[in-house]
């Protein structure tokens, strides 16, 4: 009986020890991604001998960061690492949830992301990858309709409704043009591209520019009818996706991470997807929402050491390279682009990196995430038929104002 007392003690001292030891990340993202993390930590586990945990979390960034702020507003230990959205960087530092990181060589890293991890001298996150919106197009329906790759947005309205009416003969339920336009952060990015293509900004918000932006954008839903009614209601990258993966639609903005997906072995898209740059409004530029994902250590962690071992080896060369391989995930630093094997394996690196020069920041003030919650439902709204563009525009102009004011 003693015997068997002291093995159960044993056994509970020994298995609440193991999980103290145990240093936790939260990453999110797709099944597929959340899987092929799994591999990555488990290869950090044998290299450094520490047990690492995967905190899951949904792929949308919003109740990514939501979750994330419950447990550093209440300074929670766990988790020790986690991934932030480049749009709220800026915010986590504020805050003060993030370990200032020393001992770093931050130079081989992209400086146009960079700049994000910095306050003042100081080194707070390092990027893990560069994201940015992309077209992503079905080579073969372009070739049996005979439309070029569009370098406009009047091109592929164009072959979007010539495509749609003869597909929709096979497929009722076919939609040319697949985007984000759900009520989130994912269609602030759509809104900035539209709106910079159309030479205008969120600066200035209530301008003839973003009027036409906006009012392009409820069209393809509500006149034009090539994107589906969904599009402001469920719309998201995943539903995108899917949407695109299944083959009902021609056209889909969506960022780098869909190509790996799109190309899989059991996907019906397979060999048929092409890659572009967005395109401009005729006589416009342009424009790519610069994305992407961070690194960070939290100020509240109790095991930081292990925690800056954990970090190094996500942003060292060899991970970011196997990113890159098995996600489609674009580097953050410099050197891994000219990786020989990379470039040979994953060629369509040179068109996603090609695509992401015409990369355009969120406005980088520290109210970002206030800013977007304020301007987004009007968008919404707009793609909603609930509001016209200008009554929209106008209001969120006026509610910006306010929020500038307290801000500043
Ligand atoms: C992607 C981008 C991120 C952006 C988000 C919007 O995850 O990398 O920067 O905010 O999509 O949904």
């Amino acid at each position: 009986m003693k015997v068997l007392l002291f093995l159960v003690l044993f056994t509970l001292i020994f298995s609440c020890k193991k999980k103290e030891e145990q240093l936790t990340i939260a990453v999110g993202g797709t099944p597929e991604e959340i899987r092929y993390w799994s591999q990555i930590i488990e290869e950090f586990e044998k290299k450094e001998g520490i047990e690492v945990k995967i905190l899951r979390q949904p792929a949308d960034t919003d109740l990514r960061r939501h979750g994330l702020a419950v447990s550093l507003s209440a300074k929670e230990k766990d988790p020790d690492v986690f991934l932030m959205d480049i749009a709220w960087v800026g915010f986590f530092i504020k805050s003060g949830w993030l370990e200032k990181l020393r001992d770093i060589d931050s130079s081989p890293f992209i400086e146009k992301v960079l700049f994000v991890d910095k306050k003042g001298e100081d080194l707070y996150a390092l990027p893990l990858f560069v994201d940015c919106g992309l077209l992503y197009y079905r080579k073969d329906l372009l070739e049996k309709y005979n439309c070029s790759v569009p370098s406009t947005w009047e091109q592929l309205l164009e072959c979007s409704l010539k495509v749609q009416r003869q597909e929709r003969k096979r497929d009722p339920k076919f939609y040319a043009f697949v985007w984000q336009g759900a009520q989130y952060e994912g269609l602030m990015c759509v809104f900035l591209e539209f709106s910079t293509s159309a030479g205008g900004s969120l600066d200035d918000l209530d301008s003839a520019a973003n009027l036409k932006a906006l009012s392009f954008m409820r069209d393809l839903i509500r006149v034009y009818a090539i994107s589906p009614p969904n599009t402001y209601t469920e719309m998201k990258e995943e539903e995108v996706r899917r949407f695109f993966q299944a083959g009902k639609a021609l056209f889909e903005r969506n960022w780098s991470y869909a190509w790996i997906l799109h190309n899989m072995e059991n996907s019906p898209v397979k060999g048929k997807v092409g890659i572009a740059p967005l395109p401009a409004f005729k006589g416009g530029k342009r424009a790519s929402c610069l994305g992407g994902w961070h690194v960070g250590i939290s100020a509240f962690s109790d095991k930081k050491e292990e925690a800056l071992k954990l970090l190094k080896f996500l942003v060292s060369y060899e991970t970011q390279k196997k990113l890159a391989l098995n996600l489609g995930w674009n580097p953050s630093r410099r050197d891994v682009y000219e990786d020989k094997e990379l470039l040979k394996k994953f060629p369509q690196i040179k068109k996603i990196k090609e695509a992401c020069e015409y990369a355009i920041p969120r406005p980088s003030v520290s109210y970002y995430i206030q800013m977007s919650e304020v301007i987004r439902p009007y968008i919404n709204a707009v793609l909603a038929g609930r509001l016209n563009p200008l009554e929209a525009l106008t209001k969120a102009q006026r509610e910006l104002n306010l929020l500038e004011r307290t801000y500043r």
